[in-house]
C-alpha cells in the first residue's frame, strides 16, 4: 500500500490527513492554535505553534492503527498563504509571523508600486496588485521599522514552507504560494528579479521555487526524530491553501470553478493561460498544475455577515437552538425561506469588513437598504444571505470578463451545506451548483499531489478524476434568475453610489468626537 500525507498549516489550526492511492482517508487529526492581535489590524502568530501543531497531528495520523508509517511514500504541505517567516542565518525565527490578515503594510504598498513605475507595470511584472496581506510589503516594513531585526534575516519562507525546512532541513518553495508573496514573475514562474531590484531586495532572502507535484526535498534524521515520519520519505511542493484547496475540490480544468461560502467566500477558477486585467481586480496566480494558472476572488465578509447577523441579532434564534439542540443557522435560515427571492426589494451590502474583490476598498462598509414597514426579520436574514451572493458574483462576472468560461461550479463551506442557500447561489450565479465527495479541502489537495510526485498517477487532473466526483446538484430555477439578474444590475449601482459617503463615514469616525 502507497499512502501519502497532507499537512494544512491553517490560521486557526493545523489539519493533517492520510490517503491512500484510491483516494481514501485513511487517518485525521487537528490541533488548534491562537492568533496575536498586538495592535488593531495587526495579526502574527509565533511559528513554533505551527510545528508543535504539526508534530501532534503527524504523531495522531502515524500512530492511527490505518497504515504502516513504512507504508508512507509523500508528503504535501499546504497552509495559509503570504505569511512571512523572517529565518536568521542558522534557521531561527527572527520575529513572529506576519499573517495574510495584518493590515499593516499601507504605506509599503503606496511605496510598492511606486517603485514598480506604477499599477500596470507592477501588474505587468508579478501579475497582481499590491495587497496589504502579501508578503513583500511586510518585508518592506520590517526592513523600514525593525532595522535591528532585519539585519539579521537571511530567509523569509512561506508558514508551510517553514514546515518543510523543520521537517527536511531544506529552503524550499513552490509557485503557487509564492504567487502570493508579490514577488513571483508568475507568467514565467520564477522570482521576479524585476520587482526585487526595484525594492533592493537580495533574490537570495528567496527559496528555490518548484512546482506544486514536484520533488522538492525528503525527511531528514531531525525531522523523522521529531515526527516518526521515516527519513527519506518525499516531500513535493505543495501548495497554498487556496490552489491546493481547488485540487481537493478538483478544480484543475478550465471551465470548472469553486465557490467556497465561509466566513471569507472565495471564488477560484482555473485558467489554461494567465489572462490580463490592467486594474488587478483579482488575485491571479500559478495553478498547482504544472504550466497552468488560477485566479481568484476573496470576498471578505460572505459566511461571516450571516455569523455577525447570528452573533449581534440572533441572540433569540440562538437560544432557541441550544434549547432544540440544533444548529442556530438551521432556525435562521428556516426563516430566511419565508421571504421569497429579492426579499420584497431588500438588499444587503456585506461589506463588513472592507472589501477585497472587487472594489479593494477598506472603508466600504455594509448595511441594508430598502427597508420598508413591510420587511422583518425573515427578509433581513435572506437580504444578508442574498448579498454575500451578489458579492461573489461580482468575482464570477469579473473571471467571465477575463475570457474564463465557466460551465461547471462547485460549491463548498457552510454556504453549501444550506439547500436554501444553495439554491440562492444557482438562481444568482445563472448557474447549476454541485457539490462533491470530497470536503476536506487543502490537506486533501496536497495528499493527491504526494500521490502525483511519487508516481501514483501521471497528472495532477488524473489523481482528481480518479478521486473526485460530484454527488449532488441544485438547478436554477429561471424565474428566480431572471428576478436576481434584474436585482444584481441594483445591487451593483448601490456599492458605486455610496462609496464616497463610506470614505466620508471612515474619517468621521477616525477624527471622534
Ligand atoms: C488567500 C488568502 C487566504 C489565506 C488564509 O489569498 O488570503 O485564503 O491563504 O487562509
Amino acid at each position: 500500500m502507497s499512502v501519502t500525507i497532507g499537512i494544512d498549516v491553517g490560521t486557526s489550526g493545523t489539519k493533517t490527513l492520510a490517503i491512500d492511492e484510491s483516494g481514501k482517508i485513511l487517518a485525521s487529526a487537528s490541533s488548534e492554535y491562537p492568533c496575536s492581535h498586538p495592535k488593531p489590524g495587526w495579526s502574527e502568530q509565533d511559528p513554533e505553534l505551527w510545528w508543535t501543531a504539526t508534530q501532534e497531528t503527524l504523531r495522531a495520523v502515524l500512530s492511527a492503527g490505518t497504515f504502516r508509517p513504512a507504508d508512507v511514500a509523500g508528503v504535501g504541505l499546504s497552509g495559509q498563504m503570504h505569511g512571512s517567516v523572517f529565518l536568521d542565518a542558522d534557521g531561527r525565527v527572527v520575529r513572529p509571523a506576519l499573517l495574510w490578515n495584518d493590515q499593516r503594510t499601507a504605506a509599503e504598498c503606496a511605496e510598492i508600486e511606486e517603485r514598480a513605475g506604477g499599477l500596470e507595470a507592477l501588474i505587468g511584472m508579478v501579475a497582481n496588485r499590491a495587497l496589504t496581506g502579501f508578503t513583500a510589503p511586510k518585508i518592506l516594513w520590517v526592513r523600514r521599522h525593525e532595522p535591528a531585526k532585519w539585519e539579521k534575516v537571511r530567509q523569509v519562507l512561506l508558514p508551510k514552507d517553514y514546515i518543510r525546512y523543520r521537517l527536511t532541513g531544506t529552503y524550499a518553495t513552490e509557485v503557487s504560494d509564492a504567487s502570493g508573496t508579490l514577488l513571483l514573475d508568475v507568467a514565467n514562474r520564477r522570482w521576479s528579479r524585476d520587482l526585487l531590484g526595484k525594492l533592493d531586495l537580495d533574490p537570495a532572502l528567496l527559496p528555490a521555487c518548484y512546482e506544486s507535484p514536484e520533488v522538492s526535498a525528503t525527511i531528514s534524521a531531525i525531522g523523522s526524530e521529531a515526527t516518526g515520519l521515516p527519513v527519506g520519505v518525499k516531500v513535493v511542493g505543495g501548495g497554498g491553501d487556496q490552489p491546493a484547496g481547488a485540487v481537493g475540490n478538483g478544480i484543475v480544468r478550465q471551465g470548472v470553478v469553486s465557490a467556497t461560502m465561509g466566513t471569507s467566500g472565495v471564488v477560484f477558477a482555473h485558467a489554461q493561460h494567465l489572462g490580463f486585467d490592467p486594474e488587478g481586480r483579482l488575485q491571479r496566480g500559478c495553478a498547482s498544475v504544472p504550466g497552468e494558472y488560477h485566479v481568484m476572488g476573496v470576498v471578505l465578509s460572505a459566511g461571516g455577515s450571516l455569523q455577525w447577523f447570528r452573533n449581534e441579532l440572533g441572540k433569540a434564534e440562538v437560544a432557541l437552538a441550544k434549547e432544540q439542540k440544533i444548529d442556530p443557522y438551521q432556525i435562521l435560515t428556516a426563516e430566511a425561506a419565508l421571504a421569497g427571492p429579492g426579499a420584497e426589494g431588500l438588499f444587503f451590502l456585506p461589506y463588513l469588513t472592507g472589501e477585497r474583490s472587487p472594489h479593494f476598498d477598506p472603508d466600504a462598509k455594509g448595511g441594508w437598504l430598502g427597508l420598508t414597514v413591510r420587511h422583518g426579520r425573515p427578509h433581513m436574514v435572506r437580504a444578508v444571505m442574498e448579498g454575500a451572493t451578489f458579492a461573489m458574483r461580482d468575482s464570477l462576472e469579473l473571471i467571465r470578463d477575463m475570457g474564463v468560461a465557466i460551465e461547471q461550479i462547485r460549491v463548498s463551506g457552510g454556504g453549501a451545506r444550506n439547500a436554501l442557500w444553495k439554491q440562492i447561489q444557482a438562481d444568482i450565479y445563472g448557474s447549476d451548483v454541485h457539490t462533491i465527495n470530497a470536503s476536506e479541502g487543502p490537506a486533501y489537495g496536497v495528499a493527491l499531489l504526494a500521490l502525483v510526485g511519487t508516481g501514483a498517477y501521471a497528472s495532477v487532473p488524473e489523481a482528481c478524476d480518479a478521486t473526485i466526483m460530484t454527488v449532488e446538484s441544485t438547478s436554477v430555477d429561471p424565474k428566480a434568475k431572471a428576478y436576481y439578474d434584474r436585482a444584481y444590475k441594483v445591487y451593483r449601482d448601490l456599492y458605486q453610489n455610496l462609496k464616497g459617503s463610506f470614505r466620508e463615514i471612515s474619517e468621521l469616525v477616525a477624527r471622534g468626537m
